[in-house]
């Protein structure tokens, strides 16, 4: 667990305050379509407004690649924004920098917020520019990232700017590490880890440092089709990465080597095609015939999976297991995830999840309330998960130690 300052330890009343969020939500018509990641830093705006600070928020939206794009601006977001904090009014200032920013953040009273302009509006932001973080630093007094779902981004809001202000962590960047913290780093065992998704080129480095780090791993949704290849089987049309059958074979021999048992289909949903209610049966996993897709794990694994909770004290979720927008292809991931989410409900097994297809897997199988934790980020949560160091994370914790 990273050590940085948190909210307990800034003296914030009276201060105008800098807080980068993640407001990055999907929109529609003009309006956000999802606002969990509204909701989910609603709290560490609020603290600090009921605390007397002056709160300036920042935060980017798309990418609009440094210009202003009319569908990329926040404006709709303030509106949404002051919902989440019940009411509680939230300024707008049509720039993140420049006269209009400034005059919106000195006109700030103890405990009234602002939303700033789109920060990738301005080329500084992505390439983490020394000015730019200068001139937003210039805006505030003390600085707070509650944005952990961009921590794996070293732009200037998040890297630059951690090291221009006395910096904190909001209470969202702090739940977000501690429980990623509770699932990798001090886990109760066994641990298991379910990785999921279309494809293991995308996944190779997490799949190392998961079969170093859990008990065992289960490997399901399209990439498993490039194991079960990579070890002889037919997978017929499916999704596969043929080319990668020898990284495959290295994967399941370092796992072997380090006592991480891998856990595979043994059974499938198969198809003629990727179509809604296409013409779909379950086969052994011995029997894809060439003409066939897998796209969904069988009833058979399904049920071994749930089992396997049963065993385990800590879970950690990335990757549907199927192709689960298109049912009946959601059905091995409806009852993995319901047998996940009805273990941690009762207590015996702590679920942590993540990544953006995986959360609306979870939602649709109508169980993410039920897991133990539910991360608001997609790559950040990913590239933690691989091991690697988040320089938004990693710029806290200098400002704690300078
Ligand atoms: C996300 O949604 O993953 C974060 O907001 C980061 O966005 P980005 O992938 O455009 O950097
Ligand atoms: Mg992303």
């Amino acid at each position: 667990m990273p050590e940085f300052r948190t909210l307990d330890d800034l003296d914030v009343r009276g201060k105008r305050v800098l807080v980068r969020v993640d407001l990055n939500v999907p929109m529609k018509d003009g309006k956000p379509s999802d606002t969990t990641r509204i909701d989910r830093v609603a709290p560490t705006i609020d603290e600090l407004a009921r605390k007397g600070a002056r709160v300036i928020v920042l935060s980017h939206l798309g990418r609009p690649k440094g210009k202003p794009v009319a569908e990329y601006s926040l404006a709709p977001l303030a509106p949404a924004l002051e919902k989440s904090l019940g009411g509680r009014k939230v300024a707008f200032a049509r720039d993140c920098v420049g006269p209009e920013a400034s005059a919106v953040a000195a006109k700030l009273q103890d405990g009234q917020v602002a939303l700033l302009e789109n920060l990738r509006f301005e080329p500084g932001e992505e390439a983490n520019d020394a000015k730019f973080a200068k001139a937003l630093a210039a805006l505030g007094e003390l600085y707070v990232d509650d944005a952990f779902a961009c921590a794996h981004r070293a732009h200037a809001s998040v890297e630059a700017l951690a090291r221009l202000l006395p910096a904190a962590a909001g209470r969202l960047m702090a739940a977000e590490l501690s429980h990623l913290a509770a699932a990798l780093e001090r886990p109760e065992r066994p641990l298991s880890a379910l990785v999921g998704g279309a494809k293991v080129s995308t996944k190779l480095a997490l799949l190392g440092n998961l079969v170093a780090k859990v008990d065992s791993l289960i490997i399901g949704g399209g990439m498993a089709n490039t194991f079960l290849a990579a070890l002889g089987y037919q997978v017929g049309k499916s999704l596969c990465e043929h080319d990668l059958a020898e990284t495959a074979r290295a994967v399941l021999a370092s796992a072997a080597a380090r006592k991480c048992a891998i856990l595979l289909p043994t059974d499938a949903v198969v198809a003629a095609g990727l179509e809604a209610g296409s013409a779909a049966h379950v086969v052994d996993i011995k029997a894809v015939s060439a003409g066939e897709m897998i796209l969904d794990i069988g009833p058979r694994t399904a049920a071994a999976l749930a089992q396997h909770f049963e065993g385990c004290r800590t879970l950690v979720w990335n990757g549907p297991l199927g192709a689960f927008e298109t049912p009946p292809f959601d059905a091995g991931t409806n009852v993995v995830a319901r047998a996940a989410a009805a273990l941690s409900k009762a207590g015996k097994l702590l679920s942590i999840a993540g990544g953006g297809d995986t959360v609306a897997a979870l939602h649709h199988a109508g169980v993410a309330q039920d897991f133990s934790y539910v991360s608001t980020a997609g790559g950040a949560f990913l590239e933690w998960l691989e091991g690697k160091e988040l320089p938004g994370v990693a710029a806290l914790e200098a400002a704690a130690k300078a």
